[in-house]
Protein backbone atom coordinates (compact mmCIF):
# COMPACT_ATOMS: atom_id res chain seq x y z
CA UNK A 1 0.00 0.00 0.00
CA UNK A 2 1.16 3.57 -0.51
CA UNK A 3 0.03 6.00 1.45
CA UNK A 4 0.66 10.10 0.85
CA UNK A 5 0.10 12.39 3.37
CA UNK A 6 -0.11 16.09 2.74
CA UNK A 7 0.48 18.57 5.90
CA UNK A 8 1.64 21.76 7.11
CA UNK A 9 3.62 19.51 10.07
CA UNK A 10 5.25 17.34 8.46
CA UNK A 11 6.87 16.18 11.82
CA UNK A 12 3.91 15.38 13.53
CA UNK A 13 3.94 12.46 11.45
CA UNK A 14 7.19 11.05 12.85
CA UNK A 15 5.93 8.31 14.93
CA UNK A 16 4.63 6.61 11.60
CA UNK A 17 8.51 5.38 11.86
CA UNK A 18 8.23 3.72 14.86
CA UNK A 19 6.45 0.08 15.88
CA UNK A 20 3.97 -1.70 14.05
CA UNK A 21 3.58 1.19 11.27
CA UNK A 22 7.39 2.05 11.53
CA UNK A 23 8.01 -1.95 10.67
CA UNK A 24 5.33 -2.74 7.93
CA UNK A 25 7.62 0.17 5.89
CA UNK A 26 11.08 -1.19 6.71
CA UNK A 27 9.60 -4.62 5.67
CA UNK A 28 8.00 -2.78 1.97
CA UNK A 29 4.49 -3.83 2.98
CA UNK A 30 4.10 0.41 3.15
CA UNK A 31 5.18 3.48 1.24
CA UNK A 32 4.73 6.23 3.33
CA UNK A 33 5.33 10.07 1.59
CA UNK A 34 4.78 12.58 3.98
CA UNK A 35 4.71 16.01 2.56
CA UNK A 36 4.67 19.66 3.59
CA UNK A 37 1.68 21.65 2.04
CA UNK A 38 3.74 25.05 2.39
CA UNK A 39 6.17 23.63 -0.59
CA UNK A 40 3.03 24.85 -2.51
CA UNK A 41 2.58 28.19 -1.35
CA UNK A 42 3.29 31.24 -3.25
CA UNK A 43 4.56 34.12 -0.72
CA UNK A 44 7.11 35.02 1.48
CA UNK A 45 5.56 33.84 4.13
CA UNK A 46 4.54 30.71 2.68
CA UNK A 47 0.99 31.48 3.19
CA UNK A 48 -1.81 28.47 2.99
CA UNK A 49 -4.84 30.09 4.91
CA UNK A 50 -6.91 33.10 4.43
CA UNK A 51 -10.14 34.61 6.25
CA UNK A 52 -13.57 32.93 6.04
CA UNK A 53 -16.36 34.09 3.40
CA UNK A 54 -18.98 35.40 5.08
CA UNK A 55 -17.23 35.93 8.31
CA UNK A 56 -16.40 33.97 11.87
CA UNK A 57 -13.62 33.08 13.66
CA UNK A 58 -10.60 31.24 12.58
CA UNK A 59 -9.04 30.94 9.18
CA UNK A 60 -10.03 28.75 6.00
CA UNK A 61 -6.80 26.55 3.92
CA UNK A 62 -6.50 27.84 0.51
CA UNK A 63 -7.71 25.99 -2.47
CA UNK A 64 -4.67 27.25 -4.60
CA UNK A 65 -2.07 25.01 -2.25
CA UNK A 66 -4.31 22.07 -1.91
CA UNK A 67 -5.06 22.58 -5.62
CA UNK A 68 -1.05 22.18 -6.51
CA UNK A 69 0.10 19.89 -3.82
CA UNK A 70 -2.68 17.03 -4.69
CA UNK A 71 -2.30 17.32 -8.48
CA UNK A 72 1.68 16.85 -8.14
CA UNK A 73 0.81 14.26 -5.40
CA UNK A 74 -0.91 12.21 -8.11
CA UNK A 75 1.40 13.13 -10.79
CA UNK A 76 4.23 11.98 -8.77
CA UNK A 77 2.61 8.64 -7.45
CA UNK A 78 0.67 7.29 -11.14
CA UNK A 79 4.25 7.41 -12.41
CA UNK A 80 5.48 5.86 -9.59
CA UNK A 81 3.06 2.91 -10.56
CA UNK A 82 0.30 3.36 -7.72
CA UNK A 83 -2.78 3.12 -9.06
CA UNK A 84 -6.54 3.63 -7.50
CA UNK A 85 -5.96 6.51 -4.86
CA UNK A 86 -9.01 6.99 -2.21
CA UNK A 87 -8.48 10.68 -0.65
CA UNK A 88 -9.53 10.49 3.16
CA UNK A 89 -10.00 14.03 4.66
CA UNK A 90 -10.17 13.80 8.07
CA UNK A 91 -12.31 16.29 10.05
CA UNK A 92 -15.26 16.21 13.12
CA UNK A 93 -17.61 16.92 10.21
CA UNK A 94 -16.70 13.36 8.75
CA UNK A 95 -18.22 10.22 8.91
CA UNK A 96 -17.66 8.11 11.34
CA UNK A 97 -14.53 5.89 11.33
CA UNK A 98 -15.02 2.62 12.36
CA UNK A 99 -13.34 -0.91 12.29
CA UNK A 100 -15.40 -1.36 8.80
CA UNK A 101 -14.23 1.64 7.21
CA UNK A 102 -10.45 0.41 8.35
CA UNK A 103 -10.83 -2.57 6.76
CA UNK A 104 -12.86 -1.14 3.69
CA UNK A 105 -9.09 1.24 2.93
CA UNK A 106 -6.92 -1.69 4.31
CA UNK A 107 -8.15 -3.23 0.87
CA UNK A 108 -7.18 0.22 -0.99
CA UNK A 109 -3.63 0.25 -3.09
CA UNK A 110 -3.24 4.05 -2.60
CA UNK A 111 -4.73 6.46 0.70
CA UNK A 112 -4.02 10.45 0.22
CA UNK A 113 -4.37 12.07 3.64
CA UNK A 114 -5.18 15.74 3.49
CA UNK A 115 -5.20 16.46 7.71
CA UNK A 116 -5.87 20.41 7.91
CA UNK A 117 -5.67 23.16 10.36
CA UNK A 118 -7.80 25.91 11.41
CA UNK A 119 -11.46 25.61 10.49
CA UNK A 120 -10.53 22.91 7.15
CA UNK A 121 -10.09 23.30 3.71
CA UNK A 122 -12.03 25.20 1.30
CA UNK A 123 -14.84 22.88 0.29
CA UNK A 124 -14.11 23.32 -3.29
CA UNK A 125 -10.67 21.45 -3.23
CA UNK A 126 -12.69 18.12 -2.06
CA UNK A 127 -15.66 18.99 -4.65
CA UNK A 128 -12.74 19.01 -7.08
CA UNK A 129 -10.89 15.53 -6.57
CA UNK A 130 -14.41 13.61 -5.88
CA UNK A 131 -14.84 14.09 -9.62
CA UNK A 132 -11.45 11.90 -10.16
CA UNK A 133 -11.63 9.66 -7.03
CA UNK A 134 -13.63 8.23 -3.99
CA UNK A 135 -13.37 11.05 -1.33
CA UNK A 136 -13.82 8.83 2.21
CA UNK A 137 -14.09 12.97 4.98
CA UNK A 138 -13.71 11.03 8.44
CA UNK A 139 -14.47 11.37 12.25
CA UNK A 140 -12.46 9.66 14.59
CA UNK A 141 -14.58 10.39 17.44
CA UNK A 142 -16.98 12.97 18.61
CA UNK A 143 -14.21 15.32 19.98
CA UNK A 144 -12.40 18.37 17.95
CA UNK A 145 -8.72 18.55 17.53
CA UNK A 146 -6.56 21.66 16.72
CA UNK A 147 -5.83 19.50 13.33
CA UNK A 148 -5.77 16.33 11.55
CA UNK A 149 -2.51 14.65 11.74
CA UNK A 150 -2.95 12.87 14.77
CA UNK A 151 -6.68 11.51 12.54
CA UNK A 152 -3.83 10.38 10.36
CA UNK A 153 -1.66 8.55 12.78
CA UNK A 154 -4.92 6.73 13.97
CA UNK A 155 -6.28 5.66 11.22
CA UNK A 156 -2.81 4.48 9.30
CA UNK A 157 -2.26 2.50 12.43
CA UNK A 158 -5.76 0.99 11.80
CA UNK A 159 -5.51 0.49 8.79
CA UNK A 160 -1.96 -1.03 8.63
CA UNK A 161 -2.37 -3.48 11.07
CA UNK A 162 -5.02 -5.08 9.09
CA UNK A 163 -2.32 -5.21 6.01
CA UNK A 164 -1.21 -8.97 4.87
CA UNK A 165 2.03 -9.94 6.54
CA UNK A 166 2.01 -7.06 9.03
CA UNK A 167 0.54 -8.19 11.56
CA UNK A 168 2.57 -11.66 12.97
CA UNK A 169 -0.66 -13.55 13.90
CA UNK A 170 -3.66 -13.26 11.37
CA UNK A 171 -5.81 -14.59 13.76
CA UNK A 172 -5.17 -11.89 16.03
CA UNK A 173 -7.67 -9.49 14.07
CA UNK A 174 -10.39 -11.99 14.20
CA UNK A 175 -10.62 -11.92 17.80
CA UNK A 176 -10.59 -7.57 17.54
CA UNK A 177 -13.32 -6.11 19.54
CA UNK A 178 -15.85 -4.68 16.72
CA UNK A 179 -14.34 -7.02 14.31
CA UNK A 180 -16.77 -8.53 11.11
CA UNK A 181 -18.56 -11.60 11.87
CA UNK A 182 -21.21 -13.17 14.33
CA UNK A 183 -18.99 -12.10 17.23
CA UNK A 184 -19.28 -8.33 15.57
CA UNK A 185 -19.95 -5.63 18.24
CA UNK A 186 -18.91 -7.42 21.07
CA UNK A 187 -15.98 -5.70 22.95
CA UNK A 188 -12.98 -8.19 24.10
CA UNK A 189 -13.08 -9.11 26.76
CA UNK A 190 -10.32 -8.74 30.13
CA UNK A 191 -6.79 -10.90 29.44
CA UNK A 192 -4.07 -12.44 31.18
CA UNK A 193 -0.34 -13.48 31.67
CA UNK A 194 2.20 -14.70 33.81
CA UNK A 195 2.73 -14.49 36.86
CA UNK A 196 -0.32 -17.22 37.93
CA UNK A 197 -0.36 -15.07 40.99
CA UNK A 198 -0.08 -10.99 41.65
CA UNK A 199 -0.91 -9.43 44.71
CA UNK A 200 -2.94 -11.84 46.05
CA UNK A 201 -4.53 -11.94 42.66
CA UNK A 202 -4.93 -14.83 40.69
CA UNK A 203 -5.82 -16.17 37.07
CA UNK A 204 -9.60 -17.58 36.45
CA UNK A 205 -9.40 -21.12 36.72
CA UNK A 206 -10.80 -21.91 33.53
CA UNK A 207 -8.03 -20.36 31.77
CA UNK A 208 -5.43 -22.56 33.30
CA UNK A 209 -8.02 -25.47 32.33
CA UNK A 210 -6.38 -26.40 29.34
CA UNK A 211 -10.30 -26.63 28.41
CA UNK A 212 -10.65 -24.90 24.90
CA UNK A 213 -14.74 -25.04 24.44
CA UNK A 214 -14.90 -23.87 28.01
CA UNK A 215 -12.22 -21.07 27.26
CA UNK A 216 -13.84 -20.03 24.72
CA UNK A 217 -17.52 -19.84 26.21
CA UNK A 218 -15.65 -17.61 29.54
CA UNK A 219 -14.41 -14.99 27.14
CA UNK A 220 -17.52 -14.53 25.56
CA UNK A 221 -19.29 -14.51 28.61
CA UNK A 222 -16.72 -11.95 29.91
CA UNK A 223 -17.28 -9.97 26.04
CA UNK A 224 -20.91 -9.25 27.27
CA UNK A 225 -20.03 -8.42 30.48
CA UNK A 226 -18.29 -6.08 29.36
CA UNK A 227 -20.07 -4.93 26.32
CA UNK A 228 -22.92 -4.29 28.47
CA UNK A 229 -21.11 -2.29 31.04
CA UNK A 230 -19.22 0.09 28.76
CA UNK A 231 -21.05 -0.36 25.17
CA UNK A 232 -25.28 -1.29 26.06
CA UNK A 233 -25.52 0.60 22.66
CA UNK A 234 -23.70 -3.04 20.75
CA UNK A 235 -26.15 -5.08 22.98
CA UNK A 236 -29.40 -2.49 21.99
CA UNK A 237 -28.29 -2.82 17.99
CA UNK A 238 -26.77 -6.04 17.39
CA UNK A 239 -28.90 -8.84 15.11
CA UNK A 240 -30.14 -11.16 18.14
CA UNK A 241 -29.49 -14.13 15.76
CA UNK A 242 -25.77 -13.66 16.25
CA UNK A 243 -26.90 -14.92 20.20
CA UNK A 244 -26.95 -18.49 20.82
CA UNK A 245 -29.07 -20.15 23.74
CA UNK A 246 -25.61 -19.44 26.00
CA UNK A 247 -25.32 -16.15 24.59
CA UNK A 248 -29.19 -15.47 25.68
CA UNK A 249 -28.67 -17.09 29.23
CA UNK A 250 -25.56 -14.62 29.60
CA UNK A 251 -27.24 -11.56 28.73
CA UNK A 252 -30.22 -12.56 31.09
CA UNK A 253 -27.85 -13.10 34.01
CA UNK A 254 -26.57 -9.21 33.54
CA UNK A 255 -30.20 -8.26 33.31
CA UNK A 256 -30.87 -8.10 29.36
CA UNK A 257 -34.17 -9.33 28.14
CA UNK A 258 -35.70 -9.83 24.44
CA UNK A 259 -38.17 -7.08 23.46
CA UNK A 260 -41.58 -7.14 21.45
CA UNK A 261 -39.27 -7.24 18.32
CA UNK A 262 -36.49 -9.69 19.33
CA UNK A 263 -33.74 -7.16 20.15
CA UNK A 264 -32.01 -7.08 23.43
CA UNK A 265 -32.70 -4.18 26.11
CA UNK A 266 -31.42 -3.18 29.57
CA UNK A 267 -35.44 -2.51 30.81
CA UNK A 268 -37.67 -4.84 30.22
CA UNK A 269 -40.82 -3.04 31.76
CA UNK A 270 -40.14 0.05 29.63
CA UNK A 271 -40.86 -2.08 26.00
CA UNK A 272 -44.04 -3.18 27.39
CA UNK A 273 -46.90 -0.72 26.01
N1 LIG B 1 -9.80 17.09 13.01
C1 LIG B 1 -10.20 17.71 14.14
N2 LIG B 1 -10.94 16.92 14.91
C2 LIG B 1 -11.04 15.72 14.25
C3 LIG B 1 -11.69 14.49 14.52
N3 LIG B 1 -12.41 14.30 15.63
N4 LIG B 1 -11.56 13.50 13.62
C4 LIG B 1 -10.86 13.69 12.50
N5 LIG B 1 -10.21 14.82 12.19
C5 LIG B 1 -10.30 15.84 13.04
Amino acid sequence: MRIDVVTIFPEYLEPLNVSLVGKARAAGRLDVRVHDLRGWAHDRHNTVDDTPYGGGPGMVMMTGPWGEALDQTLADGYEAGARQPVLVVPTPSGRPFTQAVAAELSARPWLIFTPARYEGIDTRVTAEYATRMPVHEVSIGDYVLAGGEAAVLVITEAVARLLPGVLGNAQSHADDSFAPGPMASLLEGPVYTKPPAWRGRGIPDVLLSGHHGKIARWRRDEAFRRTVEHRPDLIEQADPAAFDKKDREMLSILGWQAGPDGRFGRNPDAMEE
